[in-house]
């Protein structure tokens, strides 16, 4: 069976500056860089961001790979610690411009469209440390600075720019459920967290609005969205799912597209006594500043269910997991490298929602991919990785993804996540999910079976299934 893809359909893969450039020349640390100084037992195999990928000495023969693998889109993202020298006045970089401006024109030499994404989870260290990061408006403020500087000074090349890359990974894993840095637990200081995020994107799209350079420049987020399906169809089960769905896939879509939080959530978290603190005159900018374009992050679902503790018994600090927890479907398919349930048919539940209940405003799937360990268990004799799991992963995906748009659904790409293996917060190496194998000893490179294929299908436009 043969699925044909839109014209101009966007065949690409996504990565991020933290991932995958190394620590080479930065002036600043970010987060990550800071936590792995001094926690490096937190990393797999206690390796950190320090060479990644070695893109930024290696991103000329880099986007040669990706060229070669069909890609003609590859979001990457700029990193606030290498491009900025002074955060409060936002004074620049040398090294920082030269490099993010030689990157950009290398993409477009190559015949790629560079896709720029501004905050990875890449906070620079310096502004939690002075000002709890994200917990602070004015730390808002000179995300917007770094913003205007990225727009001014790219904006005659790049077209496609996003504000920030799944949100709620910053609150659940800096502020709930401790897998990042500074691993706190503190609901009410998440809640502000996710209100101020909110805030830096509307005001980083109104100031895009001011100084964009080119008519056709267009400016989005990237929420990982994980449709969360009820264990059963009883009252409140259903119920669970619509607050994990009401946390997280609607605490950043509804106001992102429609200008508002969605009122049920808003009233739960007052009742609650955990609301952020907001103006009139902040809420006025989200609700003028909506996105012109969405990006998808989908890896899996979420099976929820009532959770056995009810949440009026607990006295511990709030936790949106009070409202629901997870369920493990009997027979789901599983990944078991990385533990995610494998349901390719959500990415046509995400489109048709998108289509229903989103004004059918444009998407594309910004990430998608399978992460495996050891992946050198599958080498061939000619050295290639056969990753025939990770064709069939993509294959069912982008059925379900063609059915979405043949019923209607804006959705003008898919990109793969990732282009090359890169590092990945504390897994580091240890799961895989390029095109194309990083050695990270040597740092040579070798296309996979999974490129190959994927260059084929990018050429045809059409998936094969
Ligand atoms: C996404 C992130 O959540 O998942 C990527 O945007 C990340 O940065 C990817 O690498 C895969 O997750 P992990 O933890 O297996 O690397």
């Amino acid at each position: 069976m043969k699925k044909q893809f839109p014209e101009n359909f966007w065949w690409g893969a996504a990565t991020s500056g933290p991932q995958s450039e190394g620590r080479f020349n930065k002036q600043h640390a970010s987060v990550f860089d800071h936590w792995y100084e001094v926690e490096p037992e937190a990393f797999y195999d206690q390796v950190g961001p320090d060479t990644a990928s070695n893109f930024y000495n290696s991103f000329k023969e880099d986007i040669a790979l990706m060229k070669e693998v069909g890609l003609n889109s590859v979001r990457t993202s700029i990193q606030w610690s290498r491009l900025i020298d002074d955060f409060e006045t936002a004074s620049l970089n040398p090294d920082g411009v030269r490099f993010y401006n030689d990157l950009i024109d290398e993409f477009i030499r190559q015949g790629i469209r560079p896709v720029i994404n501004l905050h990875h989870f890449d906070i620079p260290v310096a502004l939690y440390q002075q000002y709890g990061g994200w917990e602070s408006k004015h730390v808002v403020t000179l995300f917007v600075k770094f913003a205007e500087q990225c727009f001014n000074l790219f904006g005659d090349r790049v077209t496609d720019w996003f504000t920030f890359n799944e949100p709620m990974v910053v609150v659940d894993g800096q502020y709930l459920y401790q897998f990042h840095y500074p691993k706190l637990v503190d609901g009410k200081k998440a809640v502000q967290v996710a209100y101020n995020i909110q805030l830096a994107s509307a005001k980083t799209i109104q100031a895009f609005r001011r100084i964009k350079q080119q008519p056709a420049s267009r400016i989005g987020i990237i929420l990982n969205l994980t449709p969360s399906y009820p264990a059963t169809n009883e009252a409140a089960d259903l119920k669970a799912a619509e607050i994990a769905n009401l946390w997280m896939n609607q605490l950043f879509m509804d106001p992102s597209t429609k200008g508002t939080f969605p009122p049920a959530l808003v009233e739960l978290l007052a009742a609650d006594g955990v609301l952020w603190d907001s103006t009139p005159e902040e809420l006025a900018i989200i609700k003028d500043n909506t996105i012109d374009v969405l990006g998808v992050n989908f890896y899996h679902p979420h099976r929820v269910q009532q959770p056995a503790v009810s949440a009026d018994s607990l006295a511990v600090d709030w936790m949106p997991s009070r409202y629901f927890e997870e369920y493990h479907m009997p027979g789901r398919r599983m990944n078991v490298d990385k533990g995610w349930e494998i349901y390719p048919q959500a990415l046509y539940d995400i489109a048709l929602n998108i289509r229903d209940n989103y004004g059918n405003l444009p998407w594309f799937v910004s990430e998608n991919g399978m992460g495996v360990s050891r992946e050198e268990r599958f080498l061939n004799q000619a050295g290639v990785i056969e990753d025939d799991y990770r064709i069939q992963f993509i294959q069912e995906h982008l059925y379900w993804l063609e059915k979405g748009i043949s019923e209607g659904s804006n959705c003008f790409g898919y990109h793969l996540w990732t282009p090359l293996d890169c590092w990945s917060w504390g897994n580091a190496y240890r799961n895989r999910y390029g095109l194309i194998a990083t050695n990270i000893h040597t740092q040579v490179k070798t296309i996979k079976k999974s490129g190959h294929w994927f260059a084929k299908t990018a050429q045809a436009n059409q998936v094969e299934i």
